[in-house]
């Protein structure tokens, strides 16, 4: 199933207006289709490589994570920018704020919302078998899912983390929009043109996630604070280590091409949670200079400062 230039698909995401075209997904060339024999992610932003047992994988396996990872990156976008969406949604509802900044606000959930369309529709074209025209096909086995998406993010107020969880998301997903961008000789098309154009919003919206923690958790309580500090470290910490994403990959694969040993996955499994003390790894994905927004806004609420571990 390929989608013409703006058809949008059917989906159950909360104010999602499913007549409208969305605009960036109106600049996608859909027919073109995916390349099925090369990498849809770039090589050195795939976790495994870094592992010992990697090599072990035959080339079938590793083409197959590698395009299986891009889809649950994309899922990931779409998630966590959903519970974006939500956060300033409520925000817009409840709170007094200036016109500037309540139309920063509108701009960002709009765009979102474009975003979740772009990416929710490069999984499905990517692989229409298994999204069947849903959003989510890897991430839908995450437990705690709607618990984060249905609660956490609903009270903006109360769950103070999104402010800084937009920030650094936001940034990352630049340096991922970077990376592919370098490497669209070798990655497949459709998924570089999608990071390259999901790349000329988001550097905007790091400048109004700014305004967002200023506006929105800079006079809160300490308290508030201090839970915020907790849930951020723990989501980066679960970015940076992605043990579950691993494990339903790996379980697809497994599944697909009926493997009956399973041992290199389960070495791998072990050898992910040392992931952060490898410093090729973290290089490329965690460097400080490329969270300069981030990590200047760490130094400015020294309460934030256990995040520093994360950044190398
Ligand atoms: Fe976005
Ligand atoms: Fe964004």
């Amino acid at each position: 199933m390929l989608l013409k230039g703006n058809q949008s698909l059917s989906r159950k995401l909360n104010g999602f207006n499913e007549t409208k075209t969305y605009k960036l997904s109106a600049k996608m060339n859909w027919s073109l289709g995916v390349n099925r024999s090369i990498a849809w992610l770039p090589s050195n932003m795939n976790p495994i490589s870094y592992l010992p047992s990697y090599n072990l994988l035959s080339g079938e396996e590793k083409l197959k994570f590698n395009q299986y990872y891009a889809l649950g990156l994309c899922e990931k976008f779409v998630f966590l920018e959903e519970c974006l969406i939500t956060s300033i949604t409520k925000l817009l509802q409840v709170e007094s704020m200036n016109s500037q900044l309540r139309l920063q606000c509108e701009q960002f959930v709009e765009e979102e919302k474009d975003h979740c369309d772009l990416f929710i529709n490069l999984c499905n074209v990517a692989e229409p078998k298994k999204y069947n025209g849903k959003p989510y096909y890897f991430l839908k086995q995450f437990k705690s899912h709607n618990f984060f998406a249905d609660f956490i993010f609903k009270k903006p107020n109360l769950f103070l983390f999104w402010s800084w969880l937009a920030v650094y998301f936001e940034e990352k997903t630049i340096i991922v929009s970077h990376e592919y961008v370098n490497a669209k000789k070798s990655v497949d098309s459709l998924f570089c043109k999608a990071h390259f154009l999901h790349l000329q919003d988001e550097l905007q919206h790091v400048q109004f996630d700014i305004d967002f923690i200023n506006n929105f958790y800079k006079t809160k309580s300490n308290y508030k604070k201090k839970i915020a500090v907790k849930m951020l470290y723990n989501t980066v910490n679960k970015i940076i280590v992605p043990s579950k994403t691993l494990k339903i990959i790996f379980k697809s694969i497994i599944n697909e091409l009926k493997i009956k040993d399973t041992s290199v996955y389960d070495s791998l499994l072990k050898e992910i949670k040392f992931l952060m003390n490898n410093k090729l790894y973290m290089d490329v994905m965690f460097k400080k200079e490329k969270f300069k927004t981030f990590s200047n806004l760490v130094t400015l609420y020294p309460e934030m400062s256990p995040l520093n571990k994360f950044l190398c």
